[in-house]
């Protein structure tokens, strides 16, 4: 019997949304078989700013007994998929500070082969999401990493519309994750689970 895919789900949010969906990503992801670790970016924003929004305070509260990610869940892992709020078109700070703590397993050649994947939310319907993911997916790049994206690979995408990651639109906290949103977290779960497991059982 083949060894299951190990996945691990790694996040950033500040009000919930993209905390809501990860956790969706990880239900379909053991459903399809995987070994998933749920890891979350630690906080860099000052108490006073977190205090600043109450939906930012209790994201924290509510999220205190997700572990915060360390370098060994990416070098652990076959597949990682990546996931941070639109910050003026571009990946949060507190997950860029993570990514870019990776400089040593970069140069040891440890986040390469893998499989990647992202998602993101944004307030508008134009705020950036598109850009987020693509600038996400640039680091992928420079890891040697293996980027999956959706695509249109199953008639949901029509839908959601978004065929490079699972996205959502919250406007400002208005919107709350629903069933698009969620089919979309499926289908790309079930797709980077499947590929790494081809991966996987190929290198085997
Ligand atoms: C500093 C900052 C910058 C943001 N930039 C954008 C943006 O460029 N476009 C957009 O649509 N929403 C933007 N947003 C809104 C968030 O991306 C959006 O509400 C997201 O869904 C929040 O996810 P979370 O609940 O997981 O923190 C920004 C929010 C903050 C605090």
């Amino acid at each position: 019997m083949s060894e299951p895919v190990k996945l691990s789900i790694v996040y950033y949010s500040s009000t919930g949304t993209i905390a809501e969906i990860a956790n969706t990503l990880v239900a379909e992801a053991e459903a399809a078989g995987a070994q998933v670790r749920l890891r979350k970016a630690p906080e860099l924003a000052p108490d006073a700013a977190i205090d600043s929004n109450p939906a930012w305070r209790a994201n924290l509260e509510a999220t205190s007994s997700v572990p915060e990610v360390t370098a060994d869940d990416v070098v652990w892992a076959d597949a990682v998929i990546f996931g941070s709020p639109t910050r003026y078109g571009n990946i949060a700070a507190q997950l860029k500070q993570f990514i870019d703590s990776l400089g040593g397993e970069w140069q040891q050649g440890l986040l390469a082969d893998k499989i990647y994947s992202g998602f993101t939310s944004s307030a508008t319907q134009h705020g950036g999401q598109e850009s987020t993911l693509l600038a996400l997916y640039n680091t992928i790049h420079h890891f040697g990493g293996i980027i999956v994206s959706p695509g249109y690979t199953d008639g949901s995408k029509f839908v959601d519309g978004n065929p490079y990651g699972t996205s959502h639109v919250d406007a400002q906290g208005e919107i709350k994750v629903g069933d698009v949103t969620r089919t979309a977290a499926a289908v790309q779960a079930k797709r980077v689970v499947s590929v790494a497991k081809a991966l996987k059982d190929g290198a085997a």
